[in-house]
């Protein structure tokens, strides 16, 4: 190991995932680093964490509250507190110092800090309130008018809200939060919220300002109705101040806040706002408004659910967009084309509206034949804003208590109102950060991965839901098993997903163990279901996989054996019953329902008894371990005949058998061949649904029929990926025709142009056209698979991923023969490499044989390709393909196509044509 370019540093803290969190509840917080160094093949060796409340006894290297001492062990990820009992309030530093490989430390880290919040109902002195009646839909205001003797050190509000709620303090806002404290089952667990207020306050008279609107709470909620949770929003603010000469003040919700209504007459989640300037009360917020006109804030019981801090990103104008075309449809009519279907709201500039015109915005994702927004698909959710304009030359306006779903606006005003600033889109999105990018040679597919990524940032919004527009948004929870493996990929979810929403999926789950349709649980939405209920058992498996925490596995373990213990008793000798959604949406003949659910059941068994085991659950790993062994016996009775063909002979079955690890594996390849068979009967088209789709590709490229894999990627008509980006979708569509081939909207019943379900593939490319793997042996990519398979119409693809070790790069490009690859492997993690290539002497790296470059092992040639090991570093391999003779091309093709494409010359001469335009790029 040779020293290149420095020793290892320091570069990034996290505590539960954030840089320097505010406000957590979290008495055992995860500790986590980013290691850099120039050097490859580096790692950690031991390391030691300080925590202190003194920043300046920290910096002289001393903790307070906890020195961990020096542990020899690599794990850089999540190292749990274990120090003194954290105290709520208390803002504690941190910093930390690794050695290296070669046993030699870095420098102490720079600090970080993380602040706790309140920690339970002893810490809360406010009371909640609510506002006067003003309508069940109207905003209501609070304000509370205090003077403050010195100026403040320190200052902290503590608040939440039953409904959803804006605060602001002396006239500025507070934050930039929408749509807090996000949707939880207000039954059981609200979420309240840490601002530091400091820099607004100031000595003498100050205000706190609140608006209140129904939201979730007392709102229409998907197909649940109004009021799902209370009739009356109700609010809980608590601002804790420290003064310069020591003094502490607190200031509380109680009768004491005045209350009105403001000029948000009515606001919906569903439904929007209606927005009525001339009730504008400029400086309500700020110290001296006459609130003479207010009245008292009454008492409100509160919620019977507990007060928790917030456990997820969020949710934030995270883009704007510029309309891209305007049209004019109809007189005093616009519609702004903002170019992408979102998920959001508009900023509004009207100009000379008269006082009490009405200004209507309506939203749509796609237009109607006479070129006004077409809302038959959102059902019955209104999605319309009416703005009465307040007569002012210039007026500025952007709801806040509503959120739609759309590409295009349609602006209903008097001609003089319109300007060119009209709209602006504004995105809201979970705000978290970027984990993945991916592109590749091919246009189409690299708009496909941006429609995934559009469709994740319009659906995570406080929970994951299935669509963003309609009368539905849901937390459907078959749609987020399916999705999440894709999901972390593109974004960071560990908390949006592995702590707020998998507490909300606990939360749902009924008392014998099923877990429903969606969490939050609404009325009417079953559970008990197959590919839905799994998710208590998939989701935390994929959260743990990318993060490398065995928290989220102990938080949830309960809940899943329980969920396992209601499939078992809801089961015939270890088959399921035929009920639930099944293979939802499929786009031919669906496999039995039956057949599914105990695919599902054997999974899920197999997933617990592989985490049950890593948190020392021994009985309950081998209890697992026995089940999925059952069910897959029971499966293999029931539904595999000794060809291999599956009851019903649809390719869902013949995925979900493959990709679950259902078959005996003699009979495997024989499955995969009737599934390629089913593809290719089918004309290469899928007939899958939501829970085959995702799966789909991976069964065919999993089992030697990558080309089928790529064959159905590359498909450009409907059914297909491709037909949906060819057809100008922005987004992920609910059908694979959501728009048909001749233009128009498929049935508005079931129509949604942003439902993310089928953009589950995105996880498949970045693994297989990418080449970025986790290896499930050592989750956290503390090991990396990296193995691009290139094929299809592909040249080129690369792809990064943020993960918790640190940034993990490849990119490959196959040009005149030569398969030239980039790597970067982070720090403390290692990788198995595959190149393609027959045999390792044809394999450089750095420009040297790669068996002999520094910091690359290699392992052996298997299947095509040349393995090779390495550790943290930059890499550049080359590898000089060998498609030379005739001869050679058929033997490559034998390996590399699938059964049937060898049966068929047809299918092998497009194969070979495409090989050699690759050849030839
Ligand atoms: C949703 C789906 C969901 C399904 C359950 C639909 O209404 O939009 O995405 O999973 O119901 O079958």
């Amino acid at each position: 190991m040779t020293g290149r370019n420095g020793t290892m540093r320091i570069t990034e803290l996290l505590v539960n995932h954030m840089t320097s969190p505010l406000g957590i509840d979290d008495v055992f917080p995860g500790f986590s680093w980013i290691l850099e160094s120039g050097e490859r093949h580096q790692s950690q060796t031991a390391y030691q964490i300080l925590v202190g409340t003194d920043p300046a006894a920290l910096a002289d290297g001393h903790g307070d509250v906890w020195d961990s001492g020096i542990v020899a062990t690599s794990r850089s990820v999540a190292v749990r507190y274990a120090g003194l009992p954290l105290e709520p309030r208390a803002r504690y530093h941190w910093k930390v110092r690794a050695w290296n490989a070669h046993g030699q430390p870095t420098d102490w880290s720079q600090a970080a800090w993380f602040e706790l919040g309140l920690l339970g109902a002893r810490d809360w002195r406010a009371g909640w309130i609510a506002g006067a009646e003003a309508g069940a839909q109207a905003v209501m205001r609070f304000r509370k008018e205090f003077p403050l003797p010195q100026p403040a050190t320190r200052a902290r509000i503590y608040s939440t809200a039953l409904g959803i709620y804006q605060l602001e303090v002396n006239g500025e806002p507070v934050c930039g939060d929408r749509l807090a404290p996000g949707w939880t089952d207000y039954r059981k667990r609200i979420q309240y919220q840490t601002y530091d207020v400091t820099a607004l306050m100031r000595p003498g008279a100050n205000v706190i300002g609140a608006s209140l609107a129904p939201g979730w709470y007392a709102g229409r909620i998907g197909t649940a109705g109004r009021g799902l949770y209370g009739q009356h929003p109700a609010l809980l603010v608590q601002l804790e101040i420290t003064c310069a000469d020591g003094r502490s003040l607190c200031v509380v919700t109680d009768p004491s806040w005045r209350s009105s209504a403001g000029p948000v007459v009515s606001a919906d989640l569903l439904d929007g706002e209606v927005y009525d300037a001339r009730r504008e009360t400029p400086g309500w917020s700020r110290p001296g408004f006459n609130d003479l006109g207010w009245i008292q804030a009454t008492r409100h019981e509160g919620p019977e659910g507990t007060l928790v801090a917030q456990a997820g990103p969020p949710v934030r104008v995270v883009k704007e967009l510029k309309p891209v075309a305007v049209s004019s449809p109809r007189p005093g009519v616009r519609v702004f084309d903002l170019g992408q279907n979102m998920v959001g709201t508009v900023a509004l500039k009207l100009r000379h509206g008269e006082a009490g015109a009405r200004v209507i915005v309506r939203y749509g994702e796609v237009l109607d034949p006479g070129g006004m927004v077409y809302t038959e698909n959102l059902r019955t959710a209104r999605a319309t804003d009416h703005y009465i304009c307040g007569g002012q030359a210039e007026e500025a306006y952007e709801p806040s208590f509503t959120v739609h779903g759309f590409r295009h606006v349609e602006v209903t005003a008097e001609e003089r109102c319109f300007g060119p600033d009209t709209v602006t889109g504004r995105v809201l999105s979970m705000d978290a950060p970027q984990a993945g990018t991916f592109v590749t040679s091919s246009a189409e597919i690299n708009r496909l991965q941006e429609n995934i990524v559009w469709s994740q940032r319009g659906n995570f919004l406080s929970i994951p839901t299935d669509c963003p527009q309609r009368d539905e948004r849901l937390g459907w929870t078959g749609d987020v098993s399916v999705f999440a493996p894709t999901a972390v990929f593109n974004m960071d979810c560990s908390r949006f997903l592995g702590t707020k929403w998998l507490a909300d999926l606990r939360d749902a789950q009924s008392d014998d163990g099923a877990v429903p349709d969606t969490a939050p649980r609404v009325p009417g939405v079953g559970g008990g279901n197959a590919g839905w209920g799994d998710a208590i058992v998939t989701v935390p498996y994929v959260i743990w996989q990318t993060y490398g925490d065995e928290r989220t596995i102990t938080d949830n373990f309960d809940a899943m054996m329980r969920w396992m213990g209601y499939l078992t008793a809801h089961s015939d000798r270890y088959l399921r019953p035929a009920t639930g959604w099944g293979d939802w949406q499929p786009a031919g003949d669906g496999p039995p329902l039956d057949l599914v659910g105990t695919a599902c059941f054997a999974r899920s068994a197999t997933l617990v008894a592989e985490m049950a085991t890593v948190i020392g659950r021994h009985v309950e790993a081998g209890q697992m371990l026995e089940l999925a062994g059952r069910v897959r016996s029971a499966f293999a009775g029931a539904y595999v005949a000794e060809d291999g063909s599956l009851a019903g002979d649809t390719q869902a079955g013949y995925v979900l058998a493959l990709s679950f690890g259902l078959l005996p594996p003699r009979l495997r390849r024989k499955t995969a061949a009737h599934l390629a068979r089913a593809v290719r009967a089918q004309g290469w088209r899928l007939t899958t649904g939501f829970l085959a789709t995702p799966e789909s590709l991976s069964a065919l490229s999993g089992n030697d029929h990558l080309d089928a894999a790529y064959r159905l990627l590359g498909r450009p008509e409907c059914p297909s990926w491709r037909y949906q980006v060819a057809q100008g979708g922005t987004t992920v569509w609910e059908h694979w025709d959501s728009v048909t081939p001749d233009g128009s909207p498929r049935d508005p019943a079931m129509n949604s142009f942003n439902h993310y379900a089928n953009g589950a593939i995105g996880d498949w490319m970045y693994r297989n056209i990418a080449g970025i793997n986790n290896d499930p042996e050592r989750p956290g990519y503390a090991h990396v698979i990296i193995r691009p398979r290139p094929g299809g119409e592909f040249t080129s693809a690369a792809a990064t991923f943020n993960s918790v070790h640190g940034m993990i790069e490849c990119g490959w490009i196959f040009k005149a023969g030569m398969f030239t690859m980039t790597l970067r492997i982070p720090v403390n993690a290692t990788a198995t490499v595959y190149i393609p290539a027959h045999d390792e002497t044809r394999v450089k790296e750095g420009g040297l044989q790669a068996s002999s470059a520094e910091g690359v092992d290699f392992v052996r040639c298997e299947n095509e390709s040349a393995q090779f090991i390495v550790g943290s570093g930059r890499y550049y391999f080359e590898a000089l393909l060998q498609f030379r003779s005739p001869q050679k091309h058929s033997v490559t093709l034998r390996i590399a196509c699938c059964d049937c494409c060898l049966r068929s010359g047809n299918v092998q001469v497009s194969y070979l044509r495409r090989i050699a335009g690759i050849l030839r790029a």
